[in-house]
């Protein structure tokens, strides 16, 4: 099994309110059925998560009653998004089913707390591929607080040790630096734990290159000896196919552990 993200940046566009790319979510559902690999995704919130969060500060938890409305307004947002990616799989004949965290799990200060793994275990036993997104969640200590999907990636990795991980993003992989407004940005083929130190050093981790190596980290976390964590770029046509494959393309490939 591969477990797959597919990130808000490429699934919707991040930059208008609930604007869904819908041709983009086409294509990598086909591109994932041609493969005929069995996967498991998740995916980001992008423009149907964080606009109101931000706006609201729903970060920080449970603040003022001001947010209520505003968190109401997420979760109803995160579901339709979640609902059209659904769409969009099924459309391809990947049997799928949106599954809010909320609606079975609750987070602990910002961290996911999966205390009974039956609904999951018995939808993928059926065939049936849950689909789990970022999303707001209640929390026990925070009222509620925000639940990336990379940290639900993170969970179901441990939950069903597949073969690949993989984020897809609108990126070719990660870099030093931010490509997209700085200068002279070079792209990182390999992330083991070494070169992760090496780039720490080298940049003097400001907050972008905090930033990467927190990406890093994380994409480490999720490796180890024969479990290798892959960036790859969803607007590139093909190139998720090629990846899950098992064909060498233009990507950030992380692996060895962080130990
Ligand atoms: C964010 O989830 C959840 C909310 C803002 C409600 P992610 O962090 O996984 O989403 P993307 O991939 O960055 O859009």
């Amino acid at each position: 099994m591969i477990l797959i993200k597919l990130g808000g940046s490429v699934i919707t566009d991040k930059a208008e309110y609930r604007k869904f790319n819908r041709e983009t979510v086409s294509r990598l559902a086909d591109e994932i059925r041609r493969s005929g690999e069995q996967v498991i995704i998740v995916h980001g919130a992008g423009s149907f998560g964080h606009v109101v969060s931000k706006q609201y500060a729903l970060q920080k938890g449970h603040q003022n009653d001001d947010q209520i409305p505003a968190v109401a307004r997420v979760m109803c947002d995160t579901r339709e998004l979640s609902s059209m990616v659904v769409e969009e799989l099924l459309a391809k004949d990947i049997p799928a089913v949106s599954v809010p965290i909320g609606s079975c799990f609750v987070a602990d200060g910002g961290k996911l707390i999966v205390d009974n793994e039956e609904p999951l275990r018995r939808l993928t036993d059926l065939g049936i591929m849950p689909v789990m997104f970022g999303d707001v969640l209640t929390d026990r200590k925070m009222g509620f607080s925000i639940v990336s999907g990379d940290q639900v990636m993170e969970y179901l990795c441990k939950m069903y040790d597949p073969e690949k991980v993989i984020f897809v993003s609108d990126i070719d992989g990660l870099y030093n630096k931010n490509p997209k407004t700085e200068k002279g940005a070079r792209m990182i083929g390999t992330v083991t734990r070494k070169k992760m130190e090496e780039i720490a050093m080298e940049s003097n981790v400001d907050d972008v290159t905090g930033g990467v190596r927190n990406k890093m980290e994380a994409m480490l976390r999720m490796t180890d000896s024969r479990r290798h964590c892959y960036l790859v770029n969803g607007n590139a046509p093909e190139r998720l196919y090629h990846l899950l494959k098992g064909e060498t393309v233009t990507c950030t490939v992380a692996k060895g552990g962080l130990e």
